[in-house]
C-alpha cells in the first residue's frame, strides 16, 4: 500500500451532530450510525472510520415536512413569493461559501465513495459551474417572461412558478453533483426542499450545512439523515410532498410514490437505472472504440448510470476486439483515490465484490468465459473487472444493471439483434454506436434515437455537458434534467390575465410602475 499523503489523512473524526431544519442547525442527541470507508489507512487491511451521522426517524422527518410546508405556506411563504432577483442573490451567496469548502469536500468524496482525486475535483467544480449556469439560465427565463402578451383581447403575463415541497434524494455515485442537479433548480424556482443524503457520500455534505443555513430563508432547505424507510417513507405518507426528485433505482422510486396518499398531485423527476449498450460495427476504428469502451464501461468502476453495461461486437471483429479490449482492461491501474494515474479505485459498498462475483459465477456456469487474465481477482475492497464473453439472455449479467466492475460482451451477426434487444429492454437511456460508413449508420441513428434518448457516435455514453438534456425512456427516467430543462421540471406555468380595457390596463400599468408585485414586473436581471 502506498503511503497516504499528509493532506488526505484522516486525523480527526467528523461526527455530524446537527441537522438543518426550519433555518436552524439543530443539535442531534439521539442514536447515530458510524460512517466507514472501505479504504484502509493501515498496512494490514481494515476499513477506516470517518465519523458518524444522525440516525433519524419519523419524528425528525415530520419536523422537516412541517418546516418545508411552513416555508411554502400554500404559496404565500417568503421563499415562493420572493422576487427572482432575490432568490438568485441567496443562491450566489450559497455558491460563494460553497467554493471555500472544496478541499474538504473533495477529500471526503475520496474517502466516502472511493472516487479518484481528479474525478472528485471534477465533481466539485462541475457542481459549482452547474449552479452558476442555473443562475444564468433563470435570468434568461425571467427576462423572456417579463412582458405582457395580448391575444384575443386578453393581456397576460406568463411565468413559471414553484410547485411546493420537494423531497430530494440523490445517488451515492455522485453524492454532490447529481444531488445538486436536483436540489439547486428545485430550490431556485421557489420550492422548499427536504434533502436526505444517499447511503454513501453523506459526510461530505457537512461542510456545506452552514452555507445552506445562512443563505436561504428558514425552511427553504431542510437536511435530514437516516435510512429511506425511517425518514423518506413518513415524509411521503404525510401527503405534503409535491415533487419527488430522485436519482437512484426504480424500486425505491415506486415504493415512495406508492406511499403518497394523492399520487395525482405528485410530480416526479427521476433518473433511474440503465443498461446502455455499445454497438460495434465491422468498420469501427478499433483503437478509438476500445478507448471509449474502457472509459464508458469502467470509469469510476462502472458505477455510473450512464456506464456502458453491455457491449455488442460484430462477429467479424469479435476476436480482435476481445483480445485487445481484455489486454487494455488488465493494464488499468488499481489504487487508492489519491494515487497518481489511478483508474480503478476501491468500491464503497462492502457487499459489491460478492455481488459482482455472483454475476460472474452465474455467467460462467452458463457458458461465458472470463477473457482477461486479472478478471475477478479479489482484494479486500475490490474485484478486478472481469470481461465476460459470450453473454446470453439466460445470464443475470445480461439483465441486471451491474453498476460495478464487470464487462459483458455479446457478438452479433445481424444488426437487428441488438436493436431487438434494446426494444425489449426495460431501459432506454443512451447507446454508443461505433462505425464509419454513413450508409449503415444513417438508418441506425434514425432507429436508435427512438429507442433511447442520446445516441453517442464513436463516443462513450455520458451525462454531460450539463446543458444537454439528460433523460431516458421506459424505466430509465421520468422528466428531463439539464441546466435549462431542470428549471422547467421543478416549476409550473402560471399567469395573470385580464381583459384588454382601459380599467384593467390602468391597474396593470400601476402594478408595473409601483413594483408592488414580485410577479407582475418587467425588471430584467442582467
Ligand atoms: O450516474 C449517472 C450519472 O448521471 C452519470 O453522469 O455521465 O457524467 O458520469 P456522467
Amino acid at each position: 500500500m502506498n503511503a497516504i499523503p499528509e493532506e488526505f489523512q484522516i486525523k480527526t473524526l467528523l461526527n455530524q451532530d446537527t441537522y438543518l431544519v426550519n433555518g436552524e442547525l439543530k443539535k442531534w442527541e439521539g442514536q447515530t450510525s458510524a460512517v466507514f470507508s472501505t479504504i484502509s489507512s493501515t498496512e494490514k487491511y481494515e476499513p477506516t472510520i470517518l465519523g458518524s451521522i444522525p440516525f433519524m426517524g419519523e419524528k425528525e422527518a415530520m419536523e422537516a415536512v412541517e418546516a418545508a410546508s411552513k416555508a411554502y405556506n400554500n404559496g404565500q411563504g417568503l421563499w415562493p413569493t420572493m422576487k427572482v432577483v432575490d432568490r438568485i442573490k441567496c443562491m450566489e451567496n450559497f455558491v460563494t461559501q460553497m467554493k471555500t469548502t472544496r478541499t474538504e469536500v473533495v477529500k471526503l468524496l475520496m474517502w466516502e465513495i472511493g472516487k479518484s482525486l481528479g474525478d472528485s475535483e471534477k465533481e466539485f467544480d462541475r457542481t459549482v459551474e452547474y449552479i452558476y449556469d442555473t443562475i444564468d439560465s433563470l435570468k434568461e427565463l425571467n427576462s423572456r417572461s417579463s412582458h405582457f402578451s395580448k391575444v384575443q383581447g386578453i393581456n397576460a403575463m406568463v411565468r413559471r412558478g414553484p410547485l411546493g415541497v420537494v423531497l430530494c434524494l440523490g445517488p451515492y455515485n455522485y453524492p454532490l453533483n447529481e444531488t445538486f442537479s436536483l436540489l439547486i433548480p428545485a430550490l431556485i424556482m421557489g420550492n422548499p426542499v427536504i434533502f436526505k443524503p444517499a447511503k454513501h457520500g453523506v459526510l461530505l455534505i457537512s461542510p456545506l450545512l452552514e452555507a445552506f443555513r445562512s443563505s436561504f430563508p428558514a425552511g427553504a432547505i431542510n437536511i435530514v439523515y437516516g435510512r429511506g424507510r425511517e425518514v423518506a417513507s413518513p415524509i411521503m405518507k404525510s401527503g405534503k410532498v409535491d415533487i419527488l426528485a430522485l436519482i437512484g433505482n426504480s424500486k425505491s422510486a415506486i415504493a415512495l410514490q406508492d406511499q403518497h396518499p394523492n399520487k395525482n398531485r405528485l410530480r416526479l423527476v427521476l433518473g433511474l437505472e440503465a443498461k446502455n449498450p455499445a454497438i460495434i460495427l465491422p468498420d469501427a476504428d478499433l483503437d478509438l472504440t476500445i478507448q471509449e469502451c474502457i472509459a464508458g464501461s469502467l470509469s469510476f468502476n462502472g458505477q455510473r448510470c450512464t456506464a456502458l453495461k453491455v457491449l455488442y461486437v460484430h462477429e467479424s471483429i469479435a476476436d480482435e476486439f476481445n483480445k485487445r479490449f481484455a489486454a487494455k482492461v488488465d493494464a488499468l491501474s488499481f489504487g487508492n483515490p489519491w494515487d497518481k494515474s489511478v483508474f480503478l479505485t476501491p468500491l464503497p459498498e462492502k457487499e459489491k465484490p460478492a455481488y459482482i462475483q455472483e454475476l460472474i459465477d452465474d455467467a460462467t456456469s452458463k457458458g461465458a468465459k472470463i477473457i482477461n487474465k486479472k478478471g475477478g481477482e479479489h482484494t479486500e475492497n475490490y474485484i478486478f473487472p472481469a470481461v465476460l464473453f459470450p453473454i446470453n439472455k439466460e445470464m443475470r449479467l445480461y439483465h441486471e444493471e451491474q453498476f460495478g466492475p464487470v464487462v459483458p460482451i455479446l457478438s452479433f451477426k445481424d444488426i437487428q439483434e441488438p436493436l431487438n434487444d434494446m426494444a425489449e429492454s426495460n431501459y432506454g437511456q443512451q447507446v454508443s454506436l461505433f462505425g464509419k460508413d454513413i450508409k449503415t449508420i444513417a438508418p441506425l441513428i434514425d432507429t436508435l434515437v427512438n429507442l433511447v434518448c442520446r445516441v453517442n457516435l464513436n463516443s462513450s455514453c455520458q451525462r454531460g455537458p450539463d446543458v444537454f438534456p439528460f433523460t431516458g425512456r421506459k424505466d430509465s427516467a421520468v422528466g428531463t434534467l439539464s441546466i435549462h430543462d431542470a428549471l422547467r421540471s421543478f416549476s409550473i406555468r402560471t399567469f395573470v390575465a385580464s381583459k384588454d380595457n382601459e380599467y384593467n390596463n390602468a391597474i396593470l400599468q400601476e402594478l408595473l410602475n409601483s413594483k408592488e408585485s414580485n410577479f407582475i414586473n418587467t425588471d430584467y436581471i442582467l
